[in-house]
Parts: structure tokens; C-alpha cells; sequence
């Protein structure tokens, strides 16, 4: 058993990294597979899993937990204190951010997951496609509208609302309350300390009435079936778990779909060859999207995991209650699983419904929205290509400004042309 090779641990923040994320983590990954990395608010000791197959197991392995409170000899309450602290979350709403579904383990997160997966099934995410196209048709026909000097920003006039609209549709979210909607996921996206704080609790709040206007009048949505869930056996959901699953929801469904559209069309303008074939062949869409999912995917790792037990993993010996990280950046660029991974071939896989990549994540805890969130990628990518098929960058690609956080990896404005 083999310990990191590497000098100290990586630098989450390091500038090199940042700017390039994807190739970055391939010295790592072929280096020390396993590293430690230095998280702002999680300290030195977390684990990056950085191979394809390791980051497989990690996720599939019942021996990691998404709760450290179910690390065996831990203290539940003392760590949740930690979390409030290290997170800055205001102690009212812990409840409501510490314990979604992300965050049980068992058959905790078997009862939660139970109660929405049926809203995302296949079936029932192609039954909203038609709303989805109509919803993508809507935004882009405001787009031209939108421009100063013949240049629009994509992420805030298409790629940020599409998402947020489908969630608010499919969750039950009355028209006339969007709006508000439409600022709290803006302020989402603010990476200033403490800015969810104000957001977060109007959210809550606007939950909790929106929960008691359903029992007064019920609705074809998912809130009204979980209330139903609710009705027929109080014990199984109190109104403070849904208010969670529907927070939940957003926060997990609306930046992360925002930023797949947001990445994939800065790559595929960038590519004008892999934006060609999509816009002479629709049928490639399912395949774009899975490719353009690998190749620059939002999230770049899971949760944090913790080993309920002493795991060895890749060679390396993860101690029982240490905090391991999945990266699925790196992973996704793994040459052991993907022949030449830096280019971008919307045609790579042969059988277009076949997911390779791990960017929603694998196991139990695989994304709930991924067949929701391929459809809006297709549905986006489809439009953009017959509606503009002169798009094309207003800045050199170099000067797109990249955010790259722990979690996640984005454009903060995508300057376009419409053509
Ligand atoms: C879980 C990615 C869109 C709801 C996850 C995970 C990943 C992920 C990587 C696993 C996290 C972990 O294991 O720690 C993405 C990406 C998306 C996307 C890249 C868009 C491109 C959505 C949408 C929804 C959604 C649209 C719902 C409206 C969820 C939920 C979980 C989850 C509820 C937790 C599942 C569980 O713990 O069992 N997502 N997601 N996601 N995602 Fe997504």
C-alpha cells in the first residue's frame, strides 16, 4: 500500500488549476491517484479520487457514507455544529440544508429519493419535452432583444432562465411567483459570503406557503403528490422534509443545467466542426450531449464521502471517518477509460444512449435529474443551432471568464453574436 508521491496537498484554489481544470488534475491523476487537496472551510485532509475506475468504486462502495454522522464512533451533534460553522449556514435553517437527500445514507435516502424519483423517470421527463421546446422557444425569441451592440450574454439570457423555468413548472411553482424565483436563482449564482443567507430563507419561507396553498387547492405537480405522500402517512414526510426536497431541487437542478448549456456552447463555438455536424444531423443531439457532459460537465466532484471503515482504495489506505472527494473532471479524462480525452467528438460513442462519462455522478447517489437535464441540454443545443446558426463568440475564447469553485466549473458570461 502506497502513500501520494506528490510534495503536499493540492491547492484547490491554485491558479494553474483553476485555469484549466480538465488537463490540470492529469498530473495528479497519473502521479498519486489518490491525493490530499486543501479545501477553503474543509481543511488539508480530503481525498481526491482521481481515476475513472477508483471514483467508480468510491461511489458504489456502501463503505463511504454521504453523512459523517453515520461514521461509526463519531459524534453526530458535534459534527453537525462543525458543518453549521465551517459552512457559515444560519442555525434556523440548518435543517433545511443538512438534511436533503444528498446528505442520508441507507435506507434514510431510499424513503427520500423514493418520493420525487417517480417526477424524473424517463417516461415522465419526455412527457415534458414539449413544455421544455416551448419554454427554449420563448427565451430565444426575446434573446435579439437582449442585445447591446449586436452582443448578448447567453448565460444570463438563455442558459440561467431555461433551467429554473423547467424547475419551476415541474415542481408547481405558480407563474405569477417566477419572478421572485428568477432573483433568488440569481443570487445563487452570487459568490459573495453570505449572500444565500437572505435568499435562503425567503425560498423557505415561500416553500412553507406554497405547501399550505396546494392543500387548498391540489394541482397536477410534484409539491401536490408530495403532499399526497404526506397525507396517507404523516410519518413518512414532515412539511420541513418537503420543504428540503423542493429546495433541494432547485439548487441542485438550476445552476448546474445553466452551466452544461453555458460550457457546452462556448465548446461547441469553439469547435465549429462538432457545431456543424449537430446543426447538419439533430439526431446527434443525445450523443453532443453526453460527450459535451465529459468533456466540460459543471460539476467537477461529488459530495464529500467519508469511509465508515478503513478502505483501501487505488493502493492507498483511506482511514476510517477521512473525507474522500470523487473528481469527475478528472475522471471523465481519464485516458484508461477514454481513447485521446482532451478532443471533443460529439460522434465518440457509437450507441448515443449509452452514458459513459461520470459527470452526474454514479451509485445511489447518481443525479435524480440526469434524464431532465439531458433533455434541456438537447432541447438547447437543437434550438441554438436551427435558430442561430451564425452564433459565434464576441471575445476571443481565451478572455471567457472561467469560475472555478470546489464544486463546480462555469463561465460567468457567455458574450455572443447571434449571427
Ligand atoms: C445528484 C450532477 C441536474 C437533482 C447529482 C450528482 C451529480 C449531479 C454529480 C451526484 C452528487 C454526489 O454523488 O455527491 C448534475 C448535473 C446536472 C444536474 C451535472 C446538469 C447538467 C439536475 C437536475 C435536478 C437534479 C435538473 C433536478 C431538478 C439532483 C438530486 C441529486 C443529484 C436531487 C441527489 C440525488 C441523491 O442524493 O440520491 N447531480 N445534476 N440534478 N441531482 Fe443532479
Amino acid at each position: 500500500m502506497s502513500t501520494p508521491s506528490t510534495t503536499g496537498p493540492v491547492d484547490m484554489m491554485d491558479p494553474a488549476l483553476l485555469s484549466d481544470p480538465f488537463r490540470g488534475y492529469s498530473r495528479i491523476r497519473e502521479e498519486a491517484p489518490l491525493t490530499r487537496a486543501v479545501f477553503a472551510g474543509l481543511g488539508t485532509g480530503v481525498w481526491l479520487v482521481t481515476r475513472f475506475d477508483d471514483v467508480k468504486t468510491v461511489l458504489s462502495d456502501q463503505r463511504f457514507v454521504n453523512n459523517p454522522a453515520n461514521v461509526p464512533g463519531r459524534d453526530a451533534h458535534n459534527i453537525r455544529e462543525e458543518i453549521i460553522k465551517a459552512r457559515g449556514i444560519p442555525p434556523e435553517y440548518a435543517r433545511y440544508v443538512l438534511d436533503s437527500v444528498l446528505d442520508a445514507d441507507g435506507a434514510d435516502h431510499i424513503r427520500l429519493r423514493r418520493l420525487v424519483s417517480r417526477a424524473f423517470t424517463a417516461r415522465r421527463v419526455s412527457e415534458l419535452r414539449p413544455r421544455v421546446e416551448q419554454i427554449t422557444d420563448d427565451l430565444l425569441d426575446r434573446l435579439p432583444g437582449l442585445a447591446e451592440d449586436g452582443v448578448v450574454d447567453l448565460i444570463e439570457g438563455f442558459a440561467y432562465p431555461l433551467p429554473i423555468t423547467v424547475i419551476c413548472e415541474l415542481v408547481g411553482i405558480p407563474e405569477e411567483d417566477r419572478p421572485q424565483w428568477h432573483d433568488w436563482g440569481r443570487a445563487l449564482f452570487s459568490l459573495r459570503p453570505g449572500a444565500l443567507n437572505e435568499p435562503l430563507r425567503q425560498m423557505i419561507d415561500h416553500i412553507h406557503d406554497l405547501i399550505e396553498r396546494r392543500r387548498a387547492r391540489p394541482a397536477e405537480d410534484l409539491l401536490t403528490g408530495l403532499i399526497r405522500a404526506h397525507d396517507e402517512d404523516g410519518d413518512r414526510l414532515s412539511d420541513i422534509e418537503m420543504v428540503t426536497m423542493v429546495l433541494t431541487l432547485v439548487l441542485a437542478g438550476h445552476e448546474t443545467t445553466a452551466h452544461l448549456i453555458g460550457n457546452g456552447t462556448a465548446a461547441l463555438l469553439t469547435h465549429p466542426d462538432q457545431w456543424d455536424a449537430l446543426r447538419a444531423d439533430p439526431a446527434l443531439a443525445p450523443r453532443a450531449v453526453h460527450e459535451l457532459m465529459r468533456w466540460c460537465g459543471p460539476v467537477q466532484g461529488t459530495r464529500i464521502r467519508y469511509a465508515a471503515e478503513d478502505v483501501e482504495i487505488g493502493g492507498t489506505l483511506v482511514r476510517r471517518g477521512e473525507p474522500v472527494m470523487a473528481l469527475l473532471v478528472s475522471a471523465n479524462y481519464d485516458p484508461r477509460r477514454f481513447d485521446d480525452p482532451e478532443s471533443l467528438d460529439i460522434t465518440r460513442e457509437p450507441d448515443g444512449r449509452r452514458e459513459v462519462h461520470v459527470g452526474f455522478g454514479h451509485g445511489l447517489h447518481y443525479c435524480l435529474g440526469a434524464a431532465l437535464a439531458r433533455q434541456e441540454g438537447e432541447v438547447a443545443f437543437l434550438a441554438l443551432t436551427r435558430r442561430f446558426p451564425g452564433l459565434r463568440l464576441a471575445v476571443p475564447p481565451e478572455e471567457l471568464e472561467r469560475q472555478v469553485l470546489p464544486g463546480s466549473w462555469r463561465l460567468a458570461r457567455l458574450p455572443v453574436r447571434l449571427g
